[in-house]
């Protein structure tokens, strides 16, 4: 049995209820967008994990629709991304697309997403454009926006009394956002940002980088990678010796779901996110043990963010009766709605982004420890945002 909370009302969501909303309804068809290959290859994995799972606890049905799946790798490549959302709407006949990772291939996605009407839940990529300019009825994020995380590291970096900064990052949009995020909250809080430093996505030739860090010495560097790309910046930054002077800190995605690859050189770093290891509430330990039985892996934020796209996706389709033609009705329902997300609940904001908080976390060994809250209640400016 579920509990799916709809604003002050919470509803329970009985596999019998689900039947009788949707009796008649075909399959529902999920086209799942995601990088299944390159450095992003194990967020996208994790993603489809988490929704599968949420699925899976409903009896394989929501709103009493089956679910079947199309799955597409958008090798996080841009240019692919307009072909290759449309193949899922116009050739697969998807109901619904969840997707994707990278802001450059999800910005490709929204465009088609607001043309067509195509409904697009967003798991992870926090462009702002998205809930900004690009913003529509029919598009909802499940994760973040690329400043809040960075916005909330540059407040902690100020409090803490570092005065100067330098930034490294992949250059496009989610690098560059995140960076001003940091750079906005540590300026704001009394420090400078001295240099900002960039290299092409997904390149990973650190060392030129590292030497001119080296020879700036700024008290603190804040960094935006992910994936394979965090592990190697890890390494590298520790190996060349940087850490023992100079703090790296970051989002979250610095650590996420990386920790296994990075071994010693991540010890004690400091970085923010919507999600810890050690949250240790019931509804979080429930999803951590369900997953890690399913997949026999340790669930990361990436996790949540596939398994809290499927619960907004259930919650706009039961208000719907499983009908995902009524999008007025499935929107409603969405913004009113507090999920229950393993991060501790939160709501949708106008514009579709969560609203909530973001931990400060240390990693300890191979977990991200909760250490206290970087920033309580964030909303993004959802500037540009006509809807
Ligand atoms: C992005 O491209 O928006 C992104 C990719 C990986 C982690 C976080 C954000």
């Amino acid at each position: 049995m579920k509990w799916i909370k709809f604003g002050a009302t919470a509803v329970v969501l009985t596999l019998s209820t689900q039947v009788i909303h949707a009796q008649n309804l075909p399959p529902l068809k999920v086209g799942m967008m995601l990088p299944y290959s390159g450095t992003f290859a194990a967020l996208g994995n994790a993603i489809d994990n988490g929704f599968q799972l949420y699925v899976k606890e409903l009896g394989g049905k929501i709103a009493g629709r089956e679910i079947t799946y199309v799955r597409v790798d958008d090798e996080s490549e841009p240019s692919k991304a307009t072909d290759n959302i449309n193949k899922l709407i116009k050739r697969d006949n998807v109901d619904v697309v969840i997707g994707t990772v990278h802001s450059g291939v999800a910005m490709a996605m929204a465009k088609v997403a607001k043309d067509t009407g195509t409904m697009l839940i967003i798991p992870n990529a926090g462009a702002n454009a998205i809930t900004g300019p690009l913003c529509a009825k029919n598009i909802f994020r499940s994760s973040f926006t690329n400043g809040q995380p960075g916005y909330a590291m540059g407040e902690v970096a100020a409090k803490k009394g570092y005065k100067t900064a330098m930034t490294i990052t992949w250059n496009y949009a989610a690098g560059e956002e995140s960076v001003k995020g940091f750079q906005e909250g540590f300026e704001k809080g009394g420090g400078k940002v001295n240099k900002m430093l960039t290299l092409p996505f997904p390149g990973v030739e650190f060392q030129a980088l590292l030497t001119e860090v080296a020879a700036a010495k700024p008290d603190i560097v804040y960094s935006f990678f992910a994936g394979g790309g965090a592990v190697k910046f890890v390494k590298d930054y520790a190996a060349a010796g940087l850490n023992k002077s100079i703090p790296l800190v970051g989002p979250g995605f610095l650590t996420d779901g990386t920790l296994e690859g990075q071994g010693e050189a991540a010890q004690g770093m400091l970085t923010s996110l919507h999600y810890g290891d050690n949250l240790n509430t019931k509804r979080d330990n429930e999803f951590r043990l369900a997953y890690a039985k399913q997949f026999k892996l340790q669930p990361d934020v990436y996790a949540v963010q596939g398994y809290d796209a499927a619960q907004m996706l259930t919650i706009g389709l039961l208000a719907t009766k499983g009908d995902i033609s009524k999008k007025d009705e499935f929107e409603k329902a969405v913004v009113a709605a507090k999920v229950d997300s393993p991060r501790g609940p939160f709501t949708i904001s106008k514009a579709h982004n969560p609203i909530q908080d973001f931990y400060l976390r240390q990693v300890v060994g191979k977990e991200n420890k909760v250490i206290g809250i970087a920033s309580k209640s964030l909303a993004d400016s959802a500037r540009g945002c006509n809807m």
